[in-house]
């Protein structure tokens, strides 16, 4: 992504922190595409960067920014993906990396890499709301900390390459709507001034429309689109499967409604079981396997295209935000049935019979 350096906002690139991020592959979907009668459907896979997660995007620029700030110490409030990003840059740069994460609602693919990168794990009783909520008052607070959460606008800068990357990947056409899940909203922000910065700078006539996708226990970004609210009231206790949108209270909320009232898009929510539907579909029909949060951005399409709220000459991008094995914990949940076989020794000829 650092092909997009002009755009970025870092003066020296010998402060650069780089593990190789953005280049990420935009699939054209024949196979789900047909079943849902999408012929232009394509999913832009962001499990594919270094970390397994769109946020080394930002992780890469913001860290870059750290260096030439000389900050030397980083936090966070992470429902994963965050912290395991923040964690492997942070090892590179040689920064003191602190991640506070809701205790025992991490993924155990996020928890390895925060271990293994070597950061310093505060396990928050309480959720990520409680976490946000701690690390922002502590480096109001304390001058030596820089937040590395999705407030950090640098942050943002580089999930911006997300849109420039689609773009280019479908030769300088932007398509009719892209769908993303949302959490703390950071993404879906990012996404849009990317659209907007190409238009701008004339590269791009038109925008697409901005589609947040939300787990239907966390949703409050939803019921605010609804409603046609100025404001976005927290939702308490918010519960899903997809841990990784496990937010009741996002912190980017004027600027998700503002993608995503700008950009003529819309908000709509997912059950569990959609989510879980969606995944295992898509590891199926198209051979991309991604977390749970990640498939909402599909779950909601398929909602959406359902109730003919899609038109179906569109050019339709699902991103997919982090790689399935992130989380193998849903292993039990799997919706379809599993297809194994025992070979004991002296079962050959009936396991052969039962195969083929
Ligand atoms: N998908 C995945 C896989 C995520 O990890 C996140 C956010 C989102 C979607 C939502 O993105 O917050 O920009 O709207 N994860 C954060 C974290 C909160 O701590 O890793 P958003």
């Amino acid at each position: 992504m650092w092909k997009y350096k002009e755009l970025l906002p870092i003066d020296h690139q010998e402060s650069v922190i780089s593990l190789g991020e953005g280049g990420t592959g935009l699939h054209h979907c024949k196979r789900l595409g047909k079943k849902l009668g999408l012929k232009r459907l394509y999913v832009k896979n962001e499990g594919e960067n270094p970390t397994g997660s769109f946020k080394d995007r930002g992780m890469t620029v913001a860290v870059s920014k750290a260096i030439e700030k000389h900050r030397r110490r980083v936090i966070c409030a992470s429902t994963g993906n965050t912290s395991a990003s923040l964690a492997a840059y942070s090892a590179k740069a040689g920064l003191d990396c602190i991640v506070f994460i809701p205790k025992g609602k991490i993924a155990p693919g996020k928890m390895i890499q925060v271990i293994m990168h070597g950061a310093r794990i505060v396990e928050v009783d309480g959720d990520f709301d409680k976490a946000l909520e701690i690390v922002v008052k502590l480096v109001a607070d304390r001058k030596d900390l820089y937040l590395m959460n999705s407030v950090n606008p640098y942050r943002l800068e580089g999930q911006k390459t997300l849109g420039f990357e689609i773009h280019d990947q479908l030769d300088g056409q932007s398509p009719d709507a892209v769908f993303l899940p949302v959490g703390n909203g950071g993404n879906i922000s990012a996404v849009w001034k990317g659209f907007n910065e190409l238009q701008q700078l004339g590269l791009s006539r038109d925008k697409p429309r901005m589609i947040g996708i939300q787990a239907a226990k966390a949703a409050p970004i939803v019921h605010a689109i609804r409603n046609h609210a100025s404001r976005v009231l927290p939702v308490a206790k918010a519960e899903t499967i997809a841990t990784a949108i496990r937010i009741g209270s996002p912190i980017n909320w004027p600027k998700v409604l503002r993608a995503i009232r700008d950009s003529n898009g819309t908000a709509e929510t997912v059950t569990d079981i959609q989510i879980l539907n969606a995944q295992t579909q898509l590891a199926r029909d198209e051979g991309i396997f991604v977390e749970p949060a990640s498939a909402a951005s599909i779950a909601g399409l398929e909602k959406m295209v359902g109730d003919k709220k899609i038109d179906r000459n569109d050019t339709i991008v699902c991103v997919t935000t982090g790689h399935g094995l992130k989380d193998p914990s849903i292993i039990d949940r799997i919706p379809t049935s599993r297809q194994f076989y025992n070979l004991t020794g002296n079962n050959t000829d009936q396991l052969i019979k039962q195969l083929f």
